[in-house]
């Protein structure tokens, strides 16, 4: 265990457990349930050690609250990570199908203060095999009555994002932009799509070849992975991992915006101090990326429609131009304007439930 993580994290719970069969080791942090259920994916991975596999779900945990609030849905933050023991794509069927059946009574004997749902290396045919054993599981596929994949509407609140940063920012609409994309995958693809769509240029990195061929065909500018971080742009979209900006690389990014769907995209608290003073707009990801969320949250526990699905999600939009607005009021960072506006929220809700009593 982690013990100075586990003294400085803000959270209500950690949850954790190895399995000696398969050599998995989960874990579950609870952030925040104080507007609702902590909700959150479930992420398999390899980590370094496992003293990073619980930093990484307690921060991923605490921006989930924050993309709860932001969006103002009813839920709190929580997330599971389940460090592998090997790369997902080695891990045999039936060693998997035991880590889900594990994890689904991890999450179970959270009795409903944690919802998961698909993230990094998990989808809708692996919340179906855990809703086998839990109840307490978003995303599962349309066929077995859950809202399927949030993929694509992540990427649409993405691409509002988008184009509100280049609005604000003075770039204009999307055309004739450069967006360098790094990770075609689920969100990525998508996001590269509706920005090429509006007339932007496209350049784009990936570690997988078949999405590099299939981004060649339709004419983008394919660079090497290695490439990303010094690839002159007009926008900058991680859509691959977490952590890619630290203050070295914020320091010499040559982009005029970061706009992205992964989640905790700057690894280091500097970093948007340092982007602010290079004129670069950062649209912090929590805001960006909450379309997943809203897809999730909106039709599973609120019972909204597509439409209603879409017109929240097309939201995201302004409230970064919100974002943005008390960034310039206040003379701050957009991470710091993000946060007063999702502390506002979360306090509007605590004051709501005070004068309840
Ligand atoms: P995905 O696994 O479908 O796509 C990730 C892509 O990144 C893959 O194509 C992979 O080959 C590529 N990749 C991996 N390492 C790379 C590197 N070093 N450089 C360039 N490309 C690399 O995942 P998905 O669903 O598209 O999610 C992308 C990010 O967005 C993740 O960080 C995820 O946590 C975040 N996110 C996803 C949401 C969703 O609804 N799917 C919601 C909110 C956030
Ligand atoms: N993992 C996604 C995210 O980070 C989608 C998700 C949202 C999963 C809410 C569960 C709950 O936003």
């Amino acid at each position: 265990m982690n013990f100075d993580d586990a003294l400085t994290w803000d959270g209500e719970l950690t949850v954790t457990r190895y399995d000696p069969q398969t050599g998995a080791f989960f874990v579950v942090r609870l952030h925040s349930t104080q507007l609702g259920p902590a909700a959150g994916g479930t992420r398999a991975v390899q980590y370094a050690s496992l003293a990073d596999a619980i930093e990484d779900a307690g921060n991923l945990a605490a921006a989930m609250t924050l993309k709860m609030a932001v969006s103002d849905l009813p839920m709190g933050g929580g997330k599971s990570v389940i460090a592998l023991p090997a790369p997902r794509h080695e891990i045999d069927d039936t060693t998997w199908a035991r880590i889900l059946t594990l994890h689904a009574e991890n999450i179970d004997k959270l009795e409903g203060n944690y919802f998961t749902g698909p993230d990094v290396n998990t989808n809708s045919a692996d919340m179906d095999a855990l809703n086998d054993a839990t109840s307490f599981v978003f995303g599962r596929s349309t066929e077995r009555g859950g809202a399927g994949s949030s993929a694509h509407n992540t990427a649409l609140g993405v691409f509002e994002s988008l184009k509100a940063t280049a609005a604000h920012h003075q770039m204009g609409n999307l055309y004739g932009l450069t967006i360098l994309v790094q990770g075609l995958g689920a969100v990525g693809g998508v996001v590269a799509d509706l920005a090429s769509k509006a007339g932007a240029r496209l350049i784009v990195c990936d570690t997988d070849a078949q999405r590099l061929a299939w981004a060649e065909e339709l004419g983008h500018t394919v660079i090497g992975v290695d490439q990303a971080l010094c690839t002159p742009c007009d926008i900058f979209a991680p859509c691959a991992m977490g952590s890619v900006i630290d203050r070295r690389v914020a320091a010499e990014l040559p982009t005029r915006a970061v706009v992205g769907a992964a989640n905790n995209i700057l690894s280091d608290g500097h970093a948007s101090t340092i982007l602010r003073e290079r004129g670069i707009l950062y649209a912090p990801d929590f805001v960006t990326n909450a379309g997943g969320a809203l897809h999730l949250v909106g039709r599973e526990v609120l019972g909204w429609d597509k439409d209603t699905v879409e017109q929240r999600t097309r939201g995201i939009g302004d409230t970064l131009a919100e974002v943005y607005a008390i960034a310039q009021t206040n003379a701050t960072t957009t991470d710091q304007a993000a946060l007063t506006l999702a502390n506002r929220r979360l306090g509007d809700a605590r004051s709501n439930r005070s004068t309840d009593r």
